[in-house]
């Protein structure tokens, strides 16, 4: 199978995503072609949640290259993704001795990613990352774009990529058959940010939502070249969308419009006792499912301010459903503690809540202090 890269232009920043199989045991190599002048030191972060196989095989490769490497792991929860995890990690990348010319390696899913990234963004001021995603999430989007960072808990909140920065990568190496080993909720998950990509698409690439729904069976039994095909079209779109807005500075649409679902995701992903089909024996809801719940939401509060059209909400509940994601959750807290919620939200920047909604297929916007009948309304409409 081919290998497809896609180019990513972010202010002075510009690197390939390199999308294929059997990358990772080429990551040393691939890493020495950007990495100039090389890095004498390479701290490697690997998830916990990876096969050994996977971990050892970059490990090894960054070594041939001549690469002097160091292996640490990171769990990949939420809780994990802290200020005691970014500080325990430059405790390692100091006693190993990177310094400004060296560089990380993030080797696992967004959480992994965001933490890594925001390590090699503050040691030292700043030193290389090299990005290999192994989640579809991670793939599709966390890896592609700098955006680095850990929560913060506060008052009994947890404040979601609360503490951050900007930090573009060297380079990004998405390698399919690692997605072999990731379970199928995880998988799942990931769509639901390649949904989000449809639903904003627009002239970008007009067609990736009938594609996607034609090759849903493909991409859900995960055929290699599938996933090539549909990873590189979605970082295209988020490459695009990154390249116009790198800081998310826009008045009006640009990165912003990534956040499509997020607002209300974010409102209900720290709730621990939410699971996707109410079982409570089941493990909480992932941040892709509550996009997937958040993209209806957002979906039915566009209808309310007659945006969109019943047709649209209906479209859109069947593929997320189609995707065999949630599309409405039981027992979710009262209306009012989820408006709160939201509204303790990053993006109510200064006050001012905002939230990207539909308004046909393909586009979308930001809309600045929705009503709050909208917004209830959306929330509703998940409530099974
Ligand atoms: N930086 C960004 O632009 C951006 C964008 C979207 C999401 N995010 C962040 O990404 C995070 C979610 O990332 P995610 O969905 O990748 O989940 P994740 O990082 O939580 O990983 C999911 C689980 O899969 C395991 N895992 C990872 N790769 C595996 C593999 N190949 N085989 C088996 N298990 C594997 C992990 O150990 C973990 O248990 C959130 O924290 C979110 O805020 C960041």
């Amino acid at each position: 199978l081919s290998c497809r890269d896609v180019k990513v232009r972010a202010g002075d920043a510009s690197y390939e995503v390199l999308i294929g199989t059997g990358l990772l045991a080429d990551v040393g190599s691939l890493s020495r072609n950007v990495l100039v002048p090389p890095p004498r030191r390479i701290l490697l972060v690997a998830d916990t949640g990876l096969p050994d196989a996977t971990r050892d095989r970059v490990a090894g490769s960054l070594e041939s290259a001549g690469f002097g490497t160091h292996s640490v792991c990171a769990i990949a929860t939420e809780r994990e993704k802290s200020i005691q995890s970014f500080q325990r990690l430059h405790v390692e990348a100091a006693r190993f001795g990177i310094d400004r010319g060296d560089a990380l390696v993030a080797l696992g899913g967004g959480i992994v990613g965001d933490l890594t990234g925001f390590v090699a963004a503050t040691h030292r001021r700043g030193v290389r990352v090299i990005q290999c995603p192994t989640t579809l999430l991670a793939m599709v989007d966390a890896s592609v774009g700098g955006k680095t960072g850990v929560n913060l808990q506060a008052d009994g909140m947890l404040l979601k990529n609360f503490v951050g920065s900007f930090h573009q990568p060297e380079r990004v190496i998405a390698s399919v058959e690692v997605l072999e080993s990731l379970d199928e909720r995880q998988f799942r998950s990931g769509l639901a940010e390649c949904i989000k990509h449809t639903m904003i698409a627009g002239e970008l690439d007009p067609t990736l939502g009938d594609w996607t729904r034609d090759n849903l069976n493909a991409i859900l039994s995960r055929q290699d070249g599938v996933l090539i095909e549909l990873i590189a079209r979605n970082v295209a779109i988020k490459a695009s969308i990154v390249a116009s807005d790198e800081h998310e500075t826009a008045a009006t649409g640009g990165r912003a419009l990534l956040n499509l679902g997020h607002t209300f995701a974010h409102a209900i992903e720290t709730i621990d006792t939410l699971t996707p089909d109410g079982d409570p024996g089941n493990a909480p809801l992932l941040h892709g499912e509550a996009v997937a719940l958040g993209l209806v939401a957002a979906a039915s509060a566009a209808r309310q301010m007659k945006l969109v059209s019943n047709e649209f909400v209906r479209t859109t509940i069947e593929m997320v459903a189609d995707a065999k994601l949630p599309t409405q959750i039981s027992h979710l807290p009262d209306t009012g503690q989820i408006l709160d919620r939201m509204t303790h939200d990053k993006k109510a920047l200064g006050g001012v809540m905002r939230a990207v909604l539909p308004i046909g297929p393909g586009q979308c916007k930001t809309v600045e202090t929705p009503p709050l009948d909208a917004l209830r309304c959306g929330i509703d409409s998940i409530r099974a």
